[in-house]
């Protein structure tokens, strides 16, 4: 063997190390954009987890906002009044049984709650996606003698009633959604958890 043949394998040696070093830091680089998509960070399972909310601050009559999963979540105690009302308009309405629109099996379809008096919807309009606005009052200026309480969405005027059911002729296609959730107590509501499995 000559001395070349020591020098060219040793410096073989050497590359098919360094080699292997850039190969096992490739492998590296490559492996760390998937880590995050492996392991939700703490902030992004928080936001898919169920909410509680007390609703014993809202009064008849009255709507407070909660928050899941990003969304904002309407929750209205409804009076006699308004619940009377629903039944009145039904002929008015484009899924009045909610037939074609996103809601848990255990409400009812029409007023579309597990209680009559306490209502909670996804407040994100059907058609593209505006928050709508909580318009309780009945036959506003704005409105119309007609209006009985309910949501106009401000971006392109869909009309729904205090059940999140959209008027005929709207742009929105559908209702509002009702999202999955559960009494924990008579005023403590577990948004995100379905009451089947509470
Ligand atoms: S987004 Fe509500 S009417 Fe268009």
């Amino acid at each position: 063997m000559s001395s070349n043949d020591g020098v060219n394998a040793g410096r073989r040696r050497f590359l098919v190390a360094a080699t292997s070093v850039v190969g096992a830091a490739g492998a590296v680089g490559a492996a760390v954009p998937f880590v995050g998509s492996w392991f939700p960070s703490a902030k992004a399972k928080a936001a898919g987890a169920p909410v509680k909310v007390n609703i014993s601050k809202v009064e008849p009559g009255q709507q407070m906002i909660a928050e899941w999963r990003g969304q904002p979540v309407f929750i209205v105690r409804r009076t006699p009044e308004i619940l009377a009302n629903l039944s009145k308009i039904e002929g008015q309405l484009s899924d009045p049984e909610s037939k074609s629109s996103v809601q848990p099996t255990y409400v009812d379809p029409k007023n579309r709650s597990i209680k009559p008096e306490v209502l909670l919807l996804i407040g994100i309009c059907t058609h593209l996606g505006c928050s709508p606005t909580f318009r309780p009052e009945v036959a506003p200026a704005d409105l119309g003698k007609d209006w009985v309480g309910g949501y106009f969405c401000p971006c392109h005027g869909s009309h729904y009633d205090l059940a999140g059911r959209v008027y005929k002729s709207q742009p929105a296609p559908l209702n509002l959604p009702v999202p999955p959730h559960s009494y924990e107590s008579d005023t403590i509501i577990v948004v995100g958890v379905d009451k089947e499995k509470a």
